[in-house]
């Protein structure tokens, strides 16, 4: 076939999962290693994908190869760092990931908030995942990946945005809401973007713009940042107490100073009083205390009183993130994008 010079490539960047996932047997959907399966091998075994190019170029990369429990710092920094680049290229359309489906959702919100407006203002970053491994008997990975092309070729495409069991996720709002089932996401109470059906899409709502016309913090700064903030998660139950909140407090030889708490509180941010008492003390040593909701739809409204700030919708996972990506800014050495 001849490539159609007008058309623009689109460029897929592995980072591992169980979309990469290898089990001994094609029976077993959960005995399985994530991350062993190389980006342009998965891409090789979906069906139809050369038929929905069409004749435009694809090109992959290999950034990580992780379970996406073990994402870190440092992989974020370089996927950015990466996923900017190709943006930034005339001739790149969109930008598909293939992802771990755990910590999927922190990977979208931080991309989100670090890539400049002016690139997802104006190209699609996707990310996909699957439930079962690549080695499956019926795996959901090929037909993942399919989608996710189909929603980085679409006339309009912008922002980052989750694909997965032929529904679109905005970044804001994905969230994994199921251990085992392949319709694993959900957009709590905004709902899903849209749907892929056979490669037609079919939206319901605006893609994402860019929170803000300049990411929080330059890609560079991150990318060679050898110390986050450090933010912990704590989450408010029956029986709660001060215990956990004091013992983070302490320093310990090798690790960096606390900076920021959120708390994973019970219903609009309620929190126990033994534990609100610990919050108080670590916001008066100069701790950032965050109250986000342990429940998985509704947001903590926020109170003219309120001793803590809320964290405006996002959820424990996210709040963290866009509190770390506050205090890096905030850092005397921070360059912003
Ligand atoms: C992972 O998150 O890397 C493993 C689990 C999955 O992708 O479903």
């Amino acid at each position: 076939m001849v490539s159609n010079l007008n058309l623009k490539k689109i460029v897929v960047l592995g980072t591992g999962g169980t979309i990469a996932g290898t089990a001994a047997s094609a029976a077993d959907n959960i005995g399985y290693t994530a991350a062993q399966v190389g980006v342009a091998q998965l891409l090789a075994a979906v069906p139809g994908l050369p038929a929905l190019l069409a004749g435009r170029d694809l090109v992959s990369e290999q950034v990580a190869q992780v379970d996406s429990k073990d994402m870190s710092f440092a992989i974020w920094g370089a996927l950015a760092q990466r996923v900017s680049a190709h943006l930034a290229a005339p001739d790149v359309q969109a930008v598909v990931i293939t992802h771990g489906t755990d910590t999927l959702e922190e990977t979208a919100y931080f991309l989100q908030a670090v890539l400049p407006a002016a690139q997802i203002n104006a190209k699609p970053v996707v990310l996909t995942a699957a439930m079962r491994p690549a080695s499956s008997s019926a795996p959901d990975g090929p037909q993942n990946l399919l989608d996710a092309v189909a929603v980085a070729l679409a006339p309009g495409a912008q922002g980052v945005v989750a694909v997965c069991a032929g529904s679109i996720h905005a970044a804001l709002d994905v969230q994994k809401s199921h251990t085992y089932r392949i319709d694993a996401f959900n957009s709590g109470d905004a709902g899903p973007l849209g749907y892929v059906e056979e490669a037609e899409l079919r939206l319901l709502r605006n893609w994402p713009v860019a929170l803000t016309n300049k990411a929080r913090v330059a890609i560079e700064n991150i990318a060679f940042k050898a110390h986050w903030p450090r933010v912990e998660i704590v989450m408010n139950h029956a029986g709660g107490s001060s215990a956990v909140v004091d013992a983070l407090l302490l320093p310990l030889p090798g690790v960096t100073p606390l900076r920021g708490l959120v708390v994973a509180a019970t219903g609009n941010g309620t929190i126990h009083v033994d534990l609100e008492a610990a919050l108080r003390r670590a916001q008066a040593q100069g701790v950032h205390v965050v109250r986000a909701s342990r429940c998985a739809n509704g947001r903590v409204l926020p109170a003219a009183n309120a001793e803590f700030a809320h964290s405006a919708g996002l959820s424990p996972v996210k709040a963290r993130i866009a509190l770390m990506l506050a205090l890096m800014a905030e850092s005397p050495d921070a360059k912003k994008a």
